[in-house]
């Protein structure tokens, strides 16, 4: 085996022991694989923290006046949003019931952004009992039911979420902030939103919001929002979104937190002045490479091409089937460049139901051990049931000692809601 560096797209602190194997978290993923079983989320917890604090740190080191959100769709798991709470992060929630895990997982209502292009009453009542301190307005029409669910209570603050015309360079189903889209106002419209919501006693406008999109990794695109975004009035609150692309592929080199909190920073004071709330809502960029997916070999099947398929698939891991997006796999006791070309196929009755295309492995046998990194974003929040694959748990690694933080799915639980 050529190299035993692990590259950079693995957790922090992955090292690879004595004998050659993968460890995660201080702990050996072959051993977690035998304790926990597989497919299984392994998540470096000190990598959460890391990425947390980093963005902390980078805000505070520019900016008085700011929030840095978990936009928790990324990984909503009560763990991962007490480890952010804990880290002194607010989140955004896009539901009711990820409101309801953030409740639990120990965030403060104050510092919970409510999202949605389409909240239901039921979920404006959930936020407005909880208080959560911002609902991100995405349509006039939701204005009236949002007063209506305030009635004569204390106002709701509220931000207006705008649609600047920016489209970022990245997948189509992932960009948000082009002229037509489903999500937030086009700039006339949320003109009138802002009068609407000015004109409420139920409401309370602190500002504005704007999303350009995810997995970005230009970061000019982010000062030309704030831009489209100026003319709209003078507003004490910002929140800028998420959308910090990361390094899926040892050759991917997305900005650094530093630069992209340095970008919208300087966006905000130098288009709309100093003194602004500023907020941003990071999700990938904060948990994508702190998980990696633990899977096992079951049969290797060499023709035209070789493929090693595994326990899992689609039901783990949505994003190469959605979004065409290419990830890294490796053998745990034997990681380094060369071996054979594969692909890693799932165990789904599809045949789009490939998780890596093209990868290299050493001697890939049944019984083995393989890891796809970088499955820390949009994975257990993407997991699905198909063919009655029971979705894996996850697992959380610091300094040698591995927890369930959600337990495997059992063939009881795919009958759970159903009638005898
Ligand atoms: N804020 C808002 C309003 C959003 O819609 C999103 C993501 C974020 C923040 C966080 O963006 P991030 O920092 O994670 O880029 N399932 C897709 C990603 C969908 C992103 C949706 N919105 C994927 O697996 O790539």
């Amino acid at each position: 085996m050529a190299a035993t560096q692990v590259s950079h797209v693995y957790p922090m602190g992955t090292q690879l022991d004595a004998r050659g194997r993968l460890q995660v978290g201080g702990c050996d993923v072959i051993e977690l694989a035998n304790e926990f079983g597989t497919p299984a989320y392994v998540v470096a917890e000190d990598d959460l923290r890391a990425r947390a604090r980093a963005f902390r740190a980078a805000m505070a080191a520019r900016h008085d006046d700011f929030d840095v959100l978990f936009a928790s769709k990324a990984f909503p798991c009560t763990a991962a949003f007490r480890v952010m709470a804990e880290e002194d992060l607010g989140c955004d929630v896009a539901s009711g019931g990820e409101l309801h895990l953030a409740l639990r997982g120990g965030m403060q209502p104050a510092r919970i952004h409510l999202h949605g292009n389409a909240k239901s009453d039921d979920e404006l009542r959930l936020a407005r009992d909880a208080g959560v301190g911002y609902v991100v307005i995405d349509a006039l029409d939701e204005i009236d039911r949002l007063a209506r669910v305030v009635g004569a209570g204390p106002p709701q603050r509220v931000l207006v979420r705008v649609t600047p015309g920016i489209k970022p360079s990245t997948h189509d189903f992932i960009s948000t902030g082009q002229l037509d889209s489903k999500f937030g106002l086009a700039v006339d419209d949320a003109r009138v939103a802002i009068e609407l919501v000015q004109d409420s006693d139920a409401l309370e406008l602190a500002g504005l919001h704007v999303h350009l999109g995810s997995q970005i990794f230009e970061l000019e695109p982010f000062h030309r929002a704030v831009e489209a975004i100026s003319h709209l009035g003078d507003f004490g609150t910002y929140n800028l979104g998420g959308g910090l692309g990361v390094a899926y592929t040892a050759g991917d080199e997305p900005p650094s937190i530093e630069s992209y909190v340095q970008a919208k920073v300087a966006a905000v004071n130098e288009v709309l002045g100093p003194g602004k709330r500023i907020v941003i809502e990071p999700g990938r960029a904060l948990v994508a490479n702190a998980g990696i997916t633990v899977y096992s070999v079951i049969s290797v099947k060499r023709g035209l091409s070789t493929y090693v398929a595994v326990d899992g698939g689609m039901s783990d891991n949505l994003r190469p089937m959605l979004y065409g997006s290419v990830y890294e796999a490796t053998i745990a006791d034997r990681v380094g460049t060369g071996g054979e070309l594969c692909h890693v196929a799932g165990k789904h009755c599809e045949s789009g139901d490939v998780i890596v295309h093209d990868v290299h492995l050493h001697a890939p046998r049944p019984g083995d051990v393989l890891v796809t990194p970088v499955t820390g974003a949009y994975g257990h929040a993407m997991a699905n049931n198909y063919n009655g694959v029971p979705r894996p748990p996850v697992i959380f690694c610091r300094d040698g000692d591995a927890r369930a933080v959600v337990r495997r799915e059992t063939f009881d639980d795919l009958a759970r809601r159903e009638h005898p």
